[in-house]
């Protein structure tokens, strides 16, 4: 298989990669599709997505883990992001790792979240040597439920969402975990 040096973690198609620059337009154009963002509270405009961008780099710095670009190695095409990150919230079960995807819609239906998410489960745990990864999503939100329930994640819950209003209809957050196999 071809492997590309730069990516943190490599499967059958897809390279996750730290960003670059290239990755700033497409990635605004992603956050800026009111179906791919149907299940936050609003789309993102172009300062929204440069901060979040900003955050991700952060978090790199920070802590060594982070969103990871995902690139179609058939196209080598920015298509969204997978990787971790640390909810800015306190539940029942914070403070954890999060296991999150966002992906441009052209590519969906292709089994890539899957993969690319499977693969960064993998990576925690036995390269990031995290211990638990959490996973939480509106309960609506059937397709990333999929993918959890498809990289073996189990159900452990429901909350409400401490960001949001409990009137409003994404408030409902189905919430799963993987542990550690050793
Ligand atoms: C959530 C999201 C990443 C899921 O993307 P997806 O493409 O549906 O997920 P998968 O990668 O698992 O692909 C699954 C589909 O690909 C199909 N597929 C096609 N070829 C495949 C292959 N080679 N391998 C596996 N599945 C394949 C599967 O049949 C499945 O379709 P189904 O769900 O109708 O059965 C995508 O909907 C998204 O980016 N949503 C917006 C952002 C978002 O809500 N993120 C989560 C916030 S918590």
């Amino acid at each position: 298989m071809y492997t590309n040096k730069n990516f943190i973690i490599e499967t059958e198609r897809l390279g996750l990669r730290q960003w670059i620059d290239a990755d700033t337009g497409p990635c605004i154009e992603m956050n800026r599709d009111p179906e791919v963002m149907k299940f936050f509270p609003a789309i993102m405009n172009e300062l929204e997505t440069g901060a979040m961008i900003k955050r991700i780099h952060h978090r790199f710095e920070k802590s060594g883990f982070g969103f990871y670009a995902v690139e179609e190695k058939s196209t080598n095409q920015f298509i969204g992001f997978t990787g971790f990150g640390i909810p800015p919230f306190e539940s029942f079960f914070t403070p954890c790792i999060e296991i999150g995807w966002r992906l441009k819609k052209e590519v969906w239906g292709r089994g890539y979240a899957t993969e690319a998410a499977k693969a960064c489960v993998q990576f925690g745990f036995e390269k990031l040597s995290f211990d638990r990864i959490t996973s939480f999503t509106s309960v609506l939100n059937i397709n990333s439920e999929k993918v959890m329930q498809k990289i073996g994640m189990k159900k452990i819950g429901e909350f409400d969402h401490p960001f949001l209003e409990k009137e409003n209809k994404l408030c409902r957050h189905v919430l799963y975990e993987s542990l550690k196999r050793d």
